[in-house]
């Protein structure tokens, strides 16, 4: 199969994935977003996430260039309101083009690391680079740790010390099949899981 098909197959069969708009920020200075849908958790303590961005023909993408540069990036997730926002900032622009002044979107200062965070976004990651993978020719596994995480108050719910997230608030969507295909996370369902339980084993006492 060609490298085409064989991204179409995996691509269209792979879903829904969530969304990271990652914003970087070059040596420069210039600031960089972009979405990526090869985006997931992989642990929690640490908190772990991961990339997968591909390859490029000529120069890598200005996301990998920024982060193999610096090791800092932030992860913003994707509502629904914000969609037509994070699709503005996949355009193939050249480094020096700031994609958030591009699709006129406000940004806040990081905590921990140098490239801001998305204002809009009801959640943002700060993360540090742990393992940069090359899988492929020009193309990358990043792996990143969690370290600061922000959270808008209207997408948390429950006791403060132990906050939980309201999922109907946050809203987030999601990528499928194909170049412009993307689904909400409204179709829920509760499906318990299976506990084994052991046979009761009783005891005679002698008398
Ligand atoms: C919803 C969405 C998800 C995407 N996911 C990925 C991805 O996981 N990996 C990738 O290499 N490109 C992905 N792209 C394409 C990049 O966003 C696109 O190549 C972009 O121009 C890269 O920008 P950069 O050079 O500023 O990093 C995605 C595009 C969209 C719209």
């Amino acid at each position: 199969m060609s490298g085409a098909d064989r991204y179409r197959l995996l691509a269209s069969t792979i879903m829904p994935r969530p969304i990271a708009w990652v914003v970087t920020r070059a040596l420069d200075g210039c600031v960089n977003a972009a979405p990526y849908s090869f985006f997931n958790m992989f642990g929690s303590d640490d908190p772990v996430i991961a990339l997968g961005i591909l390859a490029r023909p000529g120069s890598p993408k200005d996301t990998a260039a920024n982060i193999r540069a610096t090791g800092e990036f932030v992860v913003n997730l994707v509502p629904f309101d914000l969609v037509e926002t994070m699709n503005a900032t996949c355009v193939d622009a050249p480094p020096e083009v700031d994609e958030l002044a591009h699709a006129d979107l406000a940004t806040l200062p990081s905590v921990a690391i140098a490239p801001p965070r998305i204002a809009a976004s009801p959640v943002a990651f700060e993360c540090k680079l742990t393992h940069l993978l090359d899988t492929g020719p020009g193309q990358l596994l990043v792996v990143g740790q969690i370290l600061h995480a922000h959270y808008a108050q209207h997408v948390l719910t429950g006791d403060p010390q132990r906050p939980r997230v309201d999922h109907a608030a946050l809203d987030l969507v999601g990528r499928m099949h194909g170049p412009s295909a993307y689904t909400r996370t409204r179709d829920l369902f509760d499906l318990d899981r299976p506990l084994w339980h052991a046979p009761q084993i009783s005891s005679t006492t002698a008398s």
